[in-house]
């Protein structure tokens, strides 16, 4: 008997193949055609496209294809399940895709159309995931998390300039639940453990810029990264499996604690706004006292970073004095 597709599957035969391989077991080619109803070669084919997305399976001969990892699928049950029911009450929607262009894309859609605070999203591939100030963004399927979350805000788009350093901290926060020490925040928007990138936030505003607006909350973490999907990162990256090792909880349960962190983080912020928060980050700071580089399209100023202001813009020492930069277009290099 044929199995039904996975939940947000939509039959696409990459998840239902995957779903076939999930108890890494050696499961053969014409094994594999007949349970999805289709011939060898389309299953060849939908291999070679998980291997492309950066799935490792190995084929052996005689036994078939097998995984070469435990798979860690994402499931919007379990995420809810693995959630504290007041908090499950207030998603407007939590869904997990198996594939869309981009998260925060989406919800960046559904603003328009879906009048509810919190909608949450996921997928397991991304075809073009956005990184801040047009870089692309791109995890192997299964190694990392890709979340977006839409929250609105009624006060304009004014008070939410600290926002993304709030979601670094809550980020951080749900790093340090997993047993993860010394997580720090690289302004304005870098997870990152010793140097090396973790996570990336990417906060998009919408909406009336001095009235009801939203703000979608993009959220990378790189979980399990192999040498491959490393070496496109194109800078010193780690990944959760590195720093917990055996006790890397799975994306399941790093999804859930992140809502509790993100959730309340956000609840506070929009009473307290970010002052409430700067201790917080001053404790996480990547580059307090480091000589940084700041780069505004081709110009690039050096000075000393002191932290942040109360607003969240980055206070930096030059040469002619101190001032605070916000995020906008700006790039910020560790020089030393
Ligand atoms: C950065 O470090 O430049 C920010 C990266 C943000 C990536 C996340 S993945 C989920 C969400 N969807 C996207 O397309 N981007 C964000």
């Amino acid at each position: 008997m044929k199995k039904k597709p996975p939940a947000g599957g939509r039959g696409e035969t990459a998840p239902r193949l995957l779903a076939e391989l999930a108890d890494a077991r050696a499961v053969s080619g014409s094994a594999l055609a007949e349970r999805l109803g289709v011939s060898r070669a389309a299953v060849w084919k939908q291999i070679e496209r998980l291997r492309e997305l950066g799935l490792p399976i190995a084929a052996q001969a005689g036994s078939g294809y097998r995984l070469e990892a435990p798979l860690d699928r994402l499931d919007a049950a379990r995420i809810s399940a693995l959630s504290p029911p007041a908090l499950r009450q207030r998603f407007g929607s939590l869904d997990v895709h198996w594939q869309l262009d981009s998260t925060s894309s989406e919800l960046l859609r559904r603003a328009s159309t879906d009048p509810r605070d919190l909608l949450v999203c996921l997928a397991e591939v991304q075809t073009a995931g956005r990184g801040r100030r047009g870089r692309s963004w791109r995890m192997p399927l299964t190694g990392g998390i890709a979340l977006s979350l839409l929250k609105r805000f009624d006060a304009g788009m004014a008070p939410l300039a600290g926002l993304s350093l709030v979601v670094g901290i809550a980020v951080a926060q749900t790093l340090e639940d997993c047993g993860i020490d010394a997580v720090g925040l690289k302004w304005p928007n870098d997870i990152v453990v010793d140097a090396r990138k973790l996570g990336g936030i990417l906060v998009e505003l919408g909406g009336d810029a001095i009235g009801p607006c939203h703000a979608v909350i993009g959220i990378g973490l790189n979980m399990r990264i192999d040498a491959a999907a490393g070496a496109a990162i194109g800078q010193p990256w780690t990944d959760l499996a590195r720093l917990a090792g055996a006790n890397a909880p799975e994306r399941d349960l790093v999804v859930a604690r992140l809502l509790v962190r993100l959730i309340d983080a956000l609840d506070r912020f929009s009473v307290d706004g970010f002052a409430a928060f700067a201790d917080a980050f001053a404790q996480r700071d990547a580059l307090r006292e480091r000589h940084v580089r700041v780069l505004r399209g081709d110009a690039a100023l050096d000075g000393i970073a002191r932290g942040v202001d109360a607003r969240g813009g980055l206070r930096v020492a030059f040469a002619d004095g101190e001032r605070s930069i916000d995020s906008g277009e700006v790039s910020v290099r560790a020089q030393r």
